[in-house]
């Protein structure tokens, strides 16, 4: 399948890795691909490691994908996905893995959106004619991708009003190795997901490591 991936922190080029190593078509998406490889090592180490991986710009990065995945920063969602278009986004799955994070009065950040709403459904509100689905945004970057470096399945959360949208991101989290996927139901319950977030940074603080996550026992 041709996947783009918008956003080149560790969370898109995590993503985009293990969907090459699955033998997706992937495009990894970013505002300026020469200032992205002078300012990030990494891209350019990725992108020599897979041949078949591409940094393009985001509106380039998303056309013909038959799925996109925001990695980008939550604070920047918005003006992120303005950059695609809401004509090249128009009928898509978008996966959104950002969290609303707010660093202004530094560590641990606050969440831009309270629980009355969640950025999921901000971005369901700019883009209608997308199809949001909410899910990976409650774990750490290396178990997305690696779900088994835990010692026992844990649980991955999935929201979004299109049924469709949400089995064909239930099929790419099979693949990345996730078996106990939970549909909390509609985008907006990406509100709890996302306010999960402030139980998720103090287990972080706690532990001192991003590598743990929760099972829901039913
Ligand atoms: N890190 C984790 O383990 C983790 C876990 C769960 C969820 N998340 C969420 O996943 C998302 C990605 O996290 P991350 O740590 O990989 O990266 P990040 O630093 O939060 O975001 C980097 C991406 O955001 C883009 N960006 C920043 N400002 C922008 C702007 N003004 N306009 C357009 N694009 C802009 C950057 O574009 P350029 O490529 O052009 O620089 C880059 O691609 C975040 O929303 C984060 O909250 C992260």
């Amino acid at each position: 399948m041709k996947i783009s991936v918008l956003g080149t922190g560790v969370v898109g080029r995590k993503i985009a890795e293990r969907l090459v190593q699955l033998q997706h078509e992937v495009t990894i998406g970013t505002r300026d691909p020469d200032a992205t490889l002078e300012k990030n090592p990494e891209v350019g180490q990725l992108l020599a490691q897979y041949p078949g991986l591409t940094l393009l710009s985001f509106d380039e990065a998303a056309a013909g994908a038959a799925l996109v995945v925001h990695a980008g920063n939550g604070a920047a969602a918005i003006e992120l996905l303005s950059e695609v278009g809401s004509q090249q986004l128009a009928g898509k799955v978008l996966i959104d893995i950002s969290n609303p994070l707010d660093f202004s009065a530094g560590f641990p950040p606050t969440l831009f959106c309270d629980g009355s709403e969640s950025l999921a459904e901000r971005i369901q509100d700019a883009f209608p004619d997308t199809h949001v689905v909410k899910s990976l945004n409650t774990l750490t970057a290396e178990l997305m991708v690696h779900p088994e470096n835990l010692p026992e399945p844990t649980t991955v959360f999935v929201s979004g009003n299109n049924a469709d949208a949400k089995v064909a991101t239930e099929a790419l989290l099979r693949e990345l190795g996730h078996r106990d996927i939970f549909d909390l139901g509609d985008l907006s319950t990406a509100r709890g997901t996302e306010q999960y977030l402030y139980l998720w940074l103090r287990m972080f603080g706690k532990l001192g490591t991003g590598i743990f996550n929760i099972r829901v026992v039913r």
